[in-house]
């Protein structure tokens, strides 16, 4: 009896529990999901250096507010005080986050996976990235995405992106590209930091497989069977600069690189004339011991300003409070990417669960811009807020 009173107890505090930051999403994630699961989408490779520093390099970085600044827009209905543009003003977003590409929506959702992201995306107007490795075929997302624009939000100005890994099999990733195209998306995200797919001991030790009728569906060929399973995966270790020019000549769609930590390859990328980069470590789960990506973006934005060729940078990793967004803005970025905490979010609750995950940050993205007296992105980027940790050696910034 008293077992079952305890129990009871416990369920009803499960069940008060609210979930009010990302972390509580986190914690609520790993008693739903699977532990495979739970381990594929929360590890990194190696000792997890880089994806611990990745969150801890935020903490590092101190606020230094402004004070009695008019900032009372942001509290009306209809306020845009949060609104970026992206792509050379050809994308504006009402607030700077945008969902990164993850693999496998289905093992957090087995029953909507990446439709309920993107029904999410759409109702909070913002980017979803479609990773390659989907377990939802790109044309569906691509209905999805439609069909709730046009029943529910007419006025989301949510994109879908389509993030391709490059295979060895090189007619096949441009069967990849020209899918995507077909069905919409508005811009190709390449992912360049996966020449091998990292070391994630975790992944090893539980002997990761997808559960049945669950798979990667975008790289199912034309006789139901699919070219290759996780973690077998034919990423083209070849890859390098000289292949841009190939995709280039192959696509319209805007390219942005994923994976940038060396300001020399920011250069680069400018030069190969790409339209944006990612200033990214995979959330930790390829080279460890990598530096964490807040740490790496002023460097990156210091080795491309002044380029003629302007392009977009992004940062993701460790992004969990709405301070993070701001920090990252204040050292350059136009938008941060989430992983993870979209992962929490659909595993808790589906597409609300999602939505309830950018909502949390949009309204602590908000409170931080107010509580550092900015009326405007800009000013989050002019009003020199930002105090870095004298061990990073930018303590003039
Ligand atoms: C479970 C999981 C799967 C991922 N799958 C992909 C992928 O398919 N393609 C890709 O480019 N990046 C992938 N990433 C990396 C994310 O796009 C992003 O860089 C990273 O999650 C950001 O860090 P965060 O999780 O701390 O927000 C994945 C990350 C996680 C956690």
């Amino acid at each position: 009896m008293q077992d079952v009173k305890e129990e009871v107890g416990k369920c009803q505090k499960k069940l008060r529990r609210a979930l009010l930051n990302i972390e509580d999403y986190h914690q609520q994630a790993k008693e739903t999901l699977q532990q495979m699961a739970y381990d594929y989408y929360s590890s990194g490779s190696d000792d997890q250096l880089t994806l611990i520093d990745n969150q801890a390099a935020f903490r590092r970085i101190k606020l230094r507010p402004k004070i009695l600044i008019d900032v009372s827009s942001h509290l009306s209905i209809d306020s845009t005080n949060c609104k970026v543009q992206l792509l050379n003003s050809t994308t504006t977003i009402p607030f700077p986050c945008i969902i990164a590409p993850t693999a496998f929506h289905r093992l957090a959702n087995s029953e909507h996976g990446e439709l309920a992201t993107v029904r999410a995306a759409v109702a909070c107007s913002t980017i979803m990235c479609v990773s390659t490795v989907a377990t939802t075929r790109m044309e569906l997302i691509a209905d999805e995405y439609r069909r709730q624009i046009k029943d529910n939000y007419p006025d989301s100005h949510s994109q879908l992106w389509y993030q391709l890994y490059v295979f060895t099999n090189r007619q096949y990733s441009q069967n990849l590209i020209k899918r995507a195209e077909k069905c919409g998306y508005k811009a190709l995200v390449i992912t360049v930091d996966a020449c091998e797919l990292g070391n994630r001991e975790l992944d090893i030790h539980n002997n990761f497989s997808l559960p049945d009728g669950i798979r990667a569906e975008n790289l199912i060929d034309d006789n139901n069977i699919l070219a290759f399973d996780y973690p077998n995966v034919p990423y083209d270790s070849s890859l390098s600069w000289k292949d841009l020019n190939w995709i280039r000549s192959i696509t319209s769609l805007p390219i942005i690189l994923k994976g940038i930590i060396h300001p020399d390859d920011a250069r680069e990328a400018v030069k190969h004339g790409v339209q944006g980069i990612i200033v990214s470590n995979h959330g930790g789960r390829q080279l460890d011991t990598c530096q964490s990506t807040i740490d790496a973006l002023p460097d990156i934005v210091k080795a491309v300003a002044g380029s003629s060729h302007q392009i977009d940078i992004y940062v993701d990793g460790g992004i969990r409070r709405g301070t993070d967004i701001l920090k990252s803005i204040a050292l350059g970025a136009k938008a941060v990417l989430i992983g993870r905490p979209v992962l929490w979010g659909l595993a808790v609750d589906g597409e609300q669960g999602v939505r309830n995950v950018l909502e949390i940050l949009k309204r602590e993205f908000r409170v931080a811009m107010m509580l550092c007296g900015c009326q405007t992105i800009d000013d989050i980027r002019n009003n020199n807020l930002l105090v870095m940790n004298k061990n990073n050696n930018r303590s003039k910034l």
